[in-house]
């Protein structure tokens, strides 16, 4: 029998601030049932003027490094599609703010919201060449349309961290995996914008073409039948979007589409990404950090995984949490990421998206405003300096 490999531990950070969407409603005129309901949000997160990928990585990955040490993490791998920089990866930075040995590799990815899919295979080859090995995969995004879009009340921000490795003590990763690629444009930043560009009803269409792709592939590969899985983590760039690709592939599948079957296997991934927006990359893990820390002790039931980034890429797999993973999990502290932020009205939350580091490189102190452990202190001659606290 191989050695199970997969997530050995889970930690995730958020934003400093939240909104709630009955702020944005109140401002832009919307009946809050479209938020709560037909998208199925109640708040966002909002990274503050001294925040972003690189300081919620950082406050996601420590809490793990404090469990389990430097000594066995020899590669970073950092998924991302709110990049900082065109060259050096944002890994370089919480490798050092994280105090991690220099005997590292340590690289970006980046395929829209898929990136962290394709990290944490990435690490399974690796720990499988050298099962000694721990490989940390970090997924870190915020999410930014354009004020008074459509796309502005999906907005959010956050970062999951995860410990690759073998004889996983949360959820060890089956083969095989099924896989779609198709060259759409339903949603795609050009390196000039800091908002996303977004066709919203034909990213929808496009999530739903590539989730059917990558489980017919899945199905053709082998892979379980449907009525096996516990509960599917699906990406969630709104929570009302897991509901509609379950709806999507049972019906692909010619089952029961009723609505308490679609809830039961879904309803408990959404309970975080419900109040801290879409974070991209992070999304469908932090489905699986709710669905673990939900009531149902899953242990040896199998969970699906699909994961989508536009343009787009999809993979669909399965994990199966091992005995014992109940103990290690974060409930606690996930439940205080959320908690510790401070809401902000409609206009600070707007002055917040309106804010821009300068692009001239000139030197720059941000605002201090976070409370959390790592900040952007600024910018100097074209170099983002950071401080632990
Ligand atoms: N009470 C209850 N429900 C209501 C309502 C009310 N008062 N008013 C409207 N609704 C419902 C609508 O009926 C609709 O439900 P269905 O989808 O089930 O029909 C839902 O609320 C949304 O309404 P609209 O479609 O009219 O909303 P919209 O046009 O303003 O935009 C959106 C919705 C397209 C998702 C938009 O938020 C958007 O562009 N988001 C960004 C793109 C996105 O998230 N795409 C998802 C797939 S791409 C992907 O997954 C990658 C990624 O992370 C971006």
């Amino acid at each position: 029998m191989t050695t199970p490999i997969g997530i050995h531990d889970l930690s995730f950070a958020t934003g400093e601030f939240v909104l709630e969407h009955t702020a944005l409603a109140a401002h832009n005129g919307t009946e809050i049932g479209k938020y709560h309901l037909g998208i199925g949000q109640e708040s966002m997160s909002v990274p503050a003027a001294d925040e972003d990928i690189v300081t919620m990585a950082a406050a996601a990955a420590a809490p793990i490094v404090a469990r389990h040490g430097t000594d066995r993490i020899r590669t970073v791998v950092l998924a991302t599609e709110s990049s900082i920089d065109q060259s050096k990866s944002a890994g370089v930075y919480v490798h050092t703010l994280l105090g991690l040995q220099s005997a590292t590799r340590v690289v970006e990815l980046k395929q829209a919201c898929y990136g962290a899919t394709a990290a944490l295979q990435f690490a399974i080859g690796l720990v499988r060449r050298d099962p000694a090995q721990q490989v940390l995969v970090i997924a870190s995004d915020v999410s930014k349309y354009e004020l008074d879009s459509p796309g502005e009340a999906t907005q959010g921000a956050a970062a999951v961290a995860m410990l690759v490795a073998a004889d996983p003590a949360l959820v060890r990763i089956e083969d095989p995996s099924g896989l779609y690629t198709a060259d759409v444009m339903d949603f795609w930043r050009p390196n000039y914008r800091e908002a996303a560009i977004v066709d919203g009803h034909e990213s929808i269409s496009a999530y739903l073409q590539a989730l059917e792709g990558a489980w017919k592939d899945y199905s053709e590969h082998g892979g379980r039948a449907p009525q096996e899985f516990a509960a599917f983590c699906y990406h969630q760039p709104f929570t009302k979007m897991a509901t509609k690709a379950h709806r999507h592939m049972l019906n692909y599948c010619g089952l029961d589409t009723d609505d308490a079957a679609v809830a039961a296997a879904t309803g408990p991934t959404t309970a975080y990404n419900r109040v801290i927006g879409n974070s991209y990359t992070a999304s469908v893990y932090l489905g699986l950090a709710a669905l673990l820390d939900g009531a149902d002790d899953l242990t040896g039931r199998p969970i699906g995984f699909l994961s989508y980034g536009s343009g787009s890429v999809a993979e669909f797999f399965a994990g199966v949490p091992v005995a014992g993973y109940r103990a290690h999990v974060r409930t606690e502290e996930n439940h205080a990421a959320i908690a510790r932020r401070r809401t902000v009205s409609y206009a600070e939350y707007r002055e917040l998206h309106e804010r821009s580091l300068p692009v001239d490189g000139g030197d720059h102190a941000t605002a201090e405003q976070t409370t959390g452990p790592f900040r952007l202190a600024g910018i100097s001659g074209h170099k983002r300096l950071y401080t632990r606290r």
